[in-house]
């Protein structure tokens, strides 16, 4: 089946330029440890359609343009399964995740799941997620230097355990955290057989804890209904009256976690890190931050304008996912190849510092972010942090609302900076992340 009516391609995509096979291996490795440059190499060199080898082996057609990453995410001609995408990666370590499913059966639990991030419900995440914020900030406040990274992944957990499982943050957060790094980890491993050390072996054993524990609450949460996301997801309910059984609830609640944890965490991360390589920056936001109270409303942090600028320039620089795998299933085409039915492509957002669309695509600039600029506006794709059509990410609003809620209130309190010179090093598979933990210098105010 092709899914285009008329075929205007006259190349098959199987003789699409391959970026050089022995240095690949090289800049395979590169672009896990934090070398996007590799990957804006190939592009520079071969052009916005190349097969490269990722994860040590896995052939990949990558879309490195715009255009591409429409093409692949919008999906309009249904050419591109998540599914086959997504399941060699997340398979039983993330069973039933939503982001592994097309067609009506996405349409169904998507339609479900995105009742529990209505306006309404936001504003409750927001109100209880405030405070949990507020402790972990006032206890950098005693402190001369910190490793921003775990303290970040800390404060995530600590929001997640409040707001989306509706329990005290502090009880079982190691293990609680030791079963997401592992589940994580498990989904980019090269050899998939569960056998102790093996990191799939942990990664299953992570999943299988993460399961256990939302099973044993799953009584409670049906019984009455509270403002966490866990209590909402027991009794949304569809336009159509559709709702999740006990196991669906379950698999979503961990996936959702994971989701949300690394992702917000390597945002939070980044900013951080260039709020203190950028002085200036720091104190325009803080001056804002100062002439309003601790703790705001969801319309409040949605007004901090020059925030979301940084947060938008951090998540253009430093995507947290910076690779959305889908797989052709009809015969398609792009950029005048044939692209057949079966082919794992990726979506590489490596366009957020393509130069064909963006000022000195390297530079820290987050007023390319302003109506005035709005550079962002130059192509549908040229800024896709959250991905986008059906997929598009669930949680965005509250990833944004959490990032904007914990850099006001860290401006506020404390004044950090890193030494001349410093250049974070940065690892951008499977998830973005400093792998030297980001620490800085901090000072009470
Ligand atoms: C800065 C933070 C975040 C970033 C950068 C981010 C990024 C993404 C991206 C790129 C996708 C699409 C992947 C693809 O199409 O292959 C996605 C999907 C998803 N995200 Fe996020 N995310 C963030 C925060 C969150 C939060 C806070 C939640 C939950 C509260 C969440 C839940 C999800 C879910 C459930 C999906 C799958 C949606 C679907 O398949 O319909 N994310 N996210």
């Amino acid at each position: 089946m092709s899914a285009s009516t008329t075929s205007t391609a006259s190349r098959d995509a199987r003789f699409a330029p391959k970026a050089p096979s022995l240095p690949l291996l090289g800049r395979a490795l590169g672009y896990r440890r934090g070398n996007v440059g590799a990957l804006e190499k190939i592009r520079d060199d071969h052009g916005d359609l190349v097969w490269i080898h990722i994860f040590g082996g896995l052939r990949v057609l990558a879309f490195l343009s715009a255009d591409g990453l429409e093409v692949g995410l919008r999906n309009k001609d249904g050419a591109y399964s998540n599914r086959l995408g997504w399941e060699r990666f997340l398979d039983h370590v993330f069973p039933g995740a939503i982001l592994a499913m097309d067609g009506d059966q996405h349409r169904y639990h998507r339609r479900i799941l995105q009742e529990a991030f209505t306006r309404a419900n936001l504003d409750g995440y927001v109100a209880q997620m405030n405070p949990v914020i507020g402790r972990r900030i006032e206890s950098l406040r005693t402190r001369r230097s910190a490793d921003i990274h775990p303290f970040v992944k800390s404060l995530t957990l600590d929001i997640a355990t409040r707001v989306f499982m509706g329990a005290e943050p502090g009880a079982d957060a190691d293990r609680l955290n030791r079963a997401f790094v592992d589940a994580v980890e498990a989904s980019i491993a090269l050899v998939r057989v569960p056998v102790w050390p093996l990191p799939y072996y942990k990664g299953l054993r992570g999943q299988a804890f993460l399961a256990e524990r939302f099973r044993q609450l799953l009584g409670d949460k049906r019984a009455q209904e509270t403002p966490d996301l866990f209590s909402k997801l027991c009794h949304v309910r569809s336009e159509d009256g559709e709702a999740f059984t006990d196991e669906e609830v379950v698999h979503h609640m961990v996936f959702v976690m994971m989701a949300a944890h690394d992702t917000s965490t390597s945002t939070l991360s980044t900013a951080i890190y260039h709020l203190a390589k950028h002085p200036e920056w720091q104190e325009r936001l803080r001056k804002r931050s100062l002439a309003l109270p601790d703790e705001l409303s969801l319309d409040e942090l949605e007004q901090l304008e020059e925030h979301t600028w940084v947060m938008n320039e951090s998540l253009r620089l430093h995507p947290p996912l910076p690779f959305m795998p889908r797989v052709t299933v009809a015969d398609t085409e792009f950029a005048g190849y044939r692209i057949p039915a079966g082919v794992l492509t990726g979506c590489a957002p490596v366009v957020h510092r393509d130069p064909r669309l963006w000022t000195r695509p390297h530079a820290f600039d987050p007023a390319r972010f302003s109506n005035e600029r709005a550079e962002h506006k130059s192509h549908p794709y040229a800024f896709a942090p959250f991905g986008g059509g059906r997929h598009l990410c669930v949680g965005k609003r509250f990833g944004q609302l959490e990032i904007r809620s914990t850099l006001h209130q860290m401006l506020k309190k404390v004044r950090w900076s890193v030494p001349d010179g410093y250049e974070m090093p940065f690892q951008f598979m499977p998830i973005g992340k400093p792998t030297d933990g980001l620490p800085v210098r901090i000072t009470a105010l």
